[in-house]
């Protein structure tokens, strides 16, 4: 018996320290690839590795040090800039004060995606066969980038500077387009709120810009139209006005219900639901509120704390 005993103690310990050899000599072998710059470590689309893309919307996203990345550094997949029509050209910011003549839904943007897009999207012997195009996340090539355009300026006069303005990612064939009645989800998925105006979305042929629905008018008939995802993949609306739970306490039936009714009244329709202006502290009750949006089924979690809603 205690011959075995000490046998069992002297095998264990024998792995151990052929556990702990397999291991050095491994991250030897780890550290010599990477000291060498081997290419047997890098890949082409290495741009998004290893981040996991997640539901969340990067709230003002352009008010971040650099927009775009950090949200898709962080998995985020929908971005939200803000633009206003000076002189012909759209400049991106929140107030007018915020302005400034480089940073531009072009430069801040549209460029940024293309390149990120032209990186998943690199060429090479390996994919000759390979039909349609990769999105930004190198996880999930087939999930677009939801890009959000808020026109702050006058939005017929807007509007078709937007679409114009996204004619390098249009031209690449990168845009989601509803064309001769077939809708054709590709890689960014731009969506006009703000002041984008209904009938101008509407009126767009081919439409590759589309609207942000309100969420709680998705049946109205005064709005004369019939909402879808060829003119709305997404509908929002203010939490404080549609539901104006505080996340202290518990959400009521009737606010509840009000939630449930406008999510299902969205996804009847073929619809995305978000809700913007949720609140952001105290942090336990904004978690809260995150939490019965995910549990209720809300597409999108609207967040400006994109690290906490990243690990949330
Ligand atoms: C590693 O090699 C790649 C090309 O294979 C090159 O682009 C990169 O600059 C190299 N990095 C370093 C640190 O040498
Ligand atoms: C717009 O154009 C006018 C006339 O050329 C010029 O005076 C003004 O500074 C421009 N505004 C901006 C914001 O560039
Ligand atoms: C592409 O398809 C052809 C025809 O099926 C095949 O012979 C070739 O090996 C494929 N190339 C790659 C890189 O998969
Ligand atoms: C839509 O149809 C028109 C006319 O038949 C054609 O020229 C155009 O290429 C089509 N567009 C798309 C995106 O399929
Ligand atoms: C809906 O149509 C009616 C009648 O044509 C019109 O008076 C009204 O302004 C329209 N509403 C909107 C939001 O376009
Ligand atoms: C919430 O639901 C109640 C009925 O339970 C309804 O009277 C109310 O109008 C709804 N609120 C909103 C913002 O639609």
């Amino acid at each position: 018996m205690k011959f075995n005993a000490l046998q069992t103690v002297l095998a264990l310990l024998a792995q151990l320290v052929v556990l702990t050899h397999a291991r050095a000599t491994i991250n030897q072998q780890i550290l010599s690839l990477k000291e060498a710059n081997s290419t047997l470590i890098q890949y082409p689309t290495q741009i998004t590795q290893n981040i996991v893309p997640k539901a969340i919307h990067s709230h003002n996203d352009y008010w971040r040090d650099v927009p775009l990345l950090t949200a898709l550094s962080l998995g985020v997949a929908s971005v939200e800039a803000d633009v206003w029509l000076v002189n012909g050209t759209l400049f991106v910011g929140h107030e007018v004060q915020a302005l400034t003549k480089d940073r531009t839904f072009d430069s801040l943007y549209v460029q940024p995606i293309l390149q990120v897009l032209q990186v998943t999207n690199h060429r090479s012997p390996f994919t000759v066969n390979q039909t349609g195009a990769n999105g930004v996340f190198d996880m999930d090539g087939g999930l677009p980038l939801q890009l959000l355009i808020d026109m702050k300026t006058d939005g017929p006069s807007t509007l078709p500077f937007v679409v114009k303005a996204l004619q390098p990612l249009r031209e690449k064939g990168f845009l989601t387009t509803f064309a001769n009645g077939t809708l054709t989800v590709n890689q960014v998925t731009a969506v006009g709120t703000g002041n984008t105006p209904l009938d101008g979305v509407k009126a767009l042929e081919p439409r590759d810009v589309f609207f942000d629905a309100p969420l709680t008018q998705l049946n109205d008939p005064s709005l004369n139209t019939t909402f879808d995802s060829t003119i709305s993949p997404l509908a929002s609306t203010d939490w404080e006005s549609a539901i104006g739970w505080s996340g202290i306490g518990s959400i009521s039936e009737s606010q509840l219900g009000n939630l449930t009714q406008f999510i299902a009244d969205a996804h009847a329709l073929g619809i995305k639901a978000r809700f913007w202006d949720t609140p952001e502290w105290p942090i336990f009750a904004r978690n809260a509120i995150w939490q019965v949006l995910a549990d209720n089924g809300a597409d999108w979690l609207n967040a400006d704390d994109l690290e906490a809603a990243s690990s949330f």
